[in-house]
């Protein structure tokens, strides 16, 4: 089958897109409430673009009826938010936290979910995710009805038990981060395998640092 994007309707490039590309890993988002009170909300149109300088990028859509999401008129005005990684142990909280509540509604406290301090910014961290990303806006690029965001991490807090002993690599066994397919459809990272370039195809590679040189991701 094919699809012709040009000339396709919004719903069926969403159902298609949203389909194929993933899957997603999911930011569950807080910002501070205008009211002062915690706002969370999951995004999966969400991943890492750059490392220097650190960049996120999450794509916000408006609501059914046309009206912003919470998450997305808070880190308007705040110019902060915060992402938290999920984990099995927190998926069913984050679900409630997909609620489209009304902006009075703190969801953190709905949900049952322990708040912590960050550090940076004018928001709260959960206090039980592996790993929770202090961020401040880069850029906001507006299209009618929906939005992408560019967030500069300017903090990263990690769950000791997810880093290994020396706290430079991540532990698999331990941090499993969940991620978005199709629908309701999820899957929980808990069978990861290495995969390496053979050693022999090193003299292809154009561009080689010298060996003294330490090699960037
Ligand atoms: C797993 C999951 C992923 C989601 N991803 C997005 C997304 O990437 N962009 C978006 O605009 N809404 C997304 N949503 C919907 C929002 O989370 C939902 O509309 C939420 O109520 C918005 O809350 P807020 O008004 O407090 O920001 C997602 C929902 C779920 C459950």
């Amino acid at each position: 089958m094919q699809f012709d994007f040009t000339d396709l309707p919004a719903a069926d490039r969403y159902r298609l897109l949203t389909n194929f590309i993933g899957p997603r890993p999911i930011a569950l988002i807080t910002t501070r409430a205008e009211a002062g009170h915690d706002n969370a909300a999951p995004m999966s149109f969400f991943n890492v673009f750059a490392h220097e300088p650190p960049i996120v990028i999450v794509g916000f859509s408006a609501r059914p009826d046309g009206s912003e999401k919470d998450t997305l008129s808070n880190l308007r005005r705040t110019e902060e938010f915060c992402v938290n990684m999920v984990d099995m142990e927190l998926a069913d909280q984050m679900i409630l936290c997909g609620v489209n509540f009304a902006a009075d509604v703190d969801e953190l406290d709905f949900a049952g979910l322990e708040a912590a301090a960050c550090t940076q910014i004018n928001a709260s961290r959960l206090q039980r995710t592996p790993c929770a990303m202090e961020c401040r806006i880069e850029r906001i690029i507006d299209f009618p009805g929906r939005a992408i965001v560019l967030g500069q991490v300017v903090e990263m807090h990690v769950r000791d038990d997810c880093l290994d002993a020396q706290g430079r690599y991540v532990d698999p066994s331990v941090y499993q981060p969940i991620a978005r397919l199709h629908g309701d459809n999820y899957i929980v990272s808990d069978r990861q395998f290495e995969l390496k370039k053979p050693a022999e195809m090193s003299a292809h590679e154009v561009a080689q640092l010298a060996p003294s040189e330490p090699e960037k991701p």
